[in-house]
């Protein structure tokens, strides 16, 4: 629902949370990648969907993006003058081809000279404007048109105090109303929510989890914000109350122009709510688009695995629940290339795949009780050793052994045979297998994986994948693209 024109309301670029994970071992120092270099605008007036299973980064978007939490990089521009939202987008896209994933900052030193200008100009701009970039004394003064609500309203409410302070505190805290002002404003946002007036004497726990949640929403829109971030804030609620509390955002979204970052890992809600939606894999987000694009011309492999668990009661749908192979992978250590590729059915040669990927289905290769072939090898493997920084690995026969071309011919064709069948696409990633130069083993190089980026495919509907590794103004982009459901 776009009321009020098309003016960016929040503009995120690269947005990355690290979060450090401290332990008294040195190698057990881990860095998690809550969130990974995330983009995206939101409009005035509109729901943008933020929707992907447990763990995958959403509250830690919510938070970051309200500067509740320090980011680890990059940027965050909210409620800027339209000319100047716009101009710091211009550039931000301009500067894009120059975004390094490594620095986590745009690479200066490759900025063509007749560029520079701008580029400074841009940087004066973000320091200017960036939330992430500001000290939390200058935050604080936007805090009145950005709030939270969060999925459960007991633990976000103070249950000492009685539902009028618990509304009244943030107006008293950031605006400057008198307290007649703060008495009117309760009685109107009381009802608003659908509550009455002898409510605002009680305190939190005579209420139900619905009318909490009420209180919460009373409480995050009384000084008029434009922006409010909700995370879940009906995952712990009945169906029943569920639609109540959704009708009240719909309905005070309509009155007071307000945009929403709606977080939710429900796919009906986020369905019922979102002009927009983003989906969220491992931190990233891997496709963002209108809401009848997501669900029903989606094309990410991982969008269309995470739709299929909708049960569909209509029976002629020929829909089947794709079931991913796996478990998500951890953020501390994510996988290289595309974060989906050891789960995606349709991954291809080049989508991440790497030596730790490679070591397993190896080894099985190697088992002679599995695979009879491997008898007719005159050597036994002794080990196999995966080196992710060199992209090598080293399959070891032992210091005494010098493998002959016949043994490698064998190795040879035995991965060639294994790159044929269905879950054979890791071995298709090998380069070479080469002896070593002591000749006691093999060694295996694969080749270096892409990183898909997100990217414009349609327009306004962007996918990081690399079978779409186009945007729509390329002149070069493919004629013939397939949306919809179909995969494998
Ligand atoms: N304060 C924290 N410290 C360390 N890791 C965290 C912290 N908060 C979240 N994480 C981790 O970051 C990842 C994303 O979490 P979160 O944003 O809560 O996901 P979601 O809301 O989608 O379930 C998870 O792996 C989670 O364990
Ligand atoms: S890039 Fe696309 S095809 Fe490749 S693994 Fe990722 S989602 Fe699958
Ligand atoms: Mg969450």
């Amino acid at each position: 629902m776009i009321t009020s024109g098309e003016h960016v309301l929040l503009f995120v670029s690269h947005l990355r949370k690290y979060f450090k994970q401290s332990s008294v071992f040195k190698a057990l120092r881990t860095e998690i990648r809550a969130l990974d270099d995330v983009s995206f605008a939101l409009l005035e007036g509109e729901t943008l969907g933020i929707v992907g299973e447990t763990g995958c980064g959403k509250t830690t978007l919510g938070r970051a993006v309200l500067s509740l939490i320090p980011a680890t990089s990059g940027d965050v521009y909210f409620n800027l003058p339209a000319e100047e939202m716009s101009r710091i987008m211009e550039l931000d896209r301009k500067f894009e081809p120059y975004y390094d994933p490594e620095k986590a900052d745009f690479d200066e030193s490759k900025i063509p000279a007749d560029l520079k200008g701008e580029f400074e100009e841009f940087l004066k701009l973000r320091k200017k404007n960036s939330l992430t970039r500001k000290k939390q004394s200058a935050i604080r003064g936007l805090r009145r048109f950005m709030q939270p609500v969060f999925q459960d309203p007991m633990s976000s409410l103070d249950p000492r105090k009685l539902v009028k302070d618990i509304i009244a505190e943030p107006m008293r805290l950031l605006t400057d109303l008198s307290r007649e002002e703060i008495t009117d404003k309760l009685l109107q946002i009381i009802k608003d929510i659908g509550l009455s007036a002898d409510h605002l004497y009680r305190f939190p726990h005579e209420f139900s989890g619905g009318q909490r949640q009420r209180i919460g929403i009373a409480r995050a829109i009384s000084i008029e914000p434009k922006l409010l971030v909700l995370d879940e804030p009906t995952s712990a609620l009945d169906v029943s109350v569920q639609a109540q509390i959704l009708n009240i955002l719909k309905d005070l979204q309509f009155k007071m122009g307000l945009s929403y970052l709606f977080i939710s890992h429900h796919l009906n809600v986020i369905r019922i709510m979102s002009d927009r939606v983003a989906v969220m894999y491992l931190g990233k987000v891997v496709e963002l688009a209108s809401t009848d694009r997501i669900f029903e011309e989606m094309l990410h492999p991982y969008t269309k695995a995470l739709l299929s668990a909708i049960p569909t009661i209509d029976i002629e749908s020929k829909k089947t629940r794709i079931i991913l192979k796996g478990e998500i992978p951890s953020p501390a250590n994510p996988p290289k290339g595309c974060y989906f590729h050891p789960r995606c059915p349709v991954a291809m040669r080049n989508c991440g795949w790497s030596p730790r990927d490679l070591r397993e289905p190896l080894r099985i290769m190697l088992d002679p009780t599995r695979n009879p072939e491997v008898t007719d090898m005159k050597y036994t493997v002794e080990e196999i050793i995966s080196n992710e920084a060199e992209n090598i690995i080293e399959v070891n026969f032992g210091e005494n052994v010098t493998v002959d071309q016949d043994t490698l011919k064998l190795f040879k064709d035995l991965i060639e045979k294994e790159s044929l069948m269905d879950e054979g696409v890791v071995f298709k990633a090998i380069d070479t297998v080469e002896r070593s130069e002591d000749g006691s083993k093999i060694v295996i190089t694969m080749i270096e994986p892409d990183t898909p980026k997100l990217k414009e495919v349609r327009k306004g509907h962007f996918v990081s994948c690399l079978i779409y590794d186009y945007n729509y103004y390329d002149e070069n982009k493919p004629e013939e693209i397939e949306y919809g459901q179909e995969v494998n």
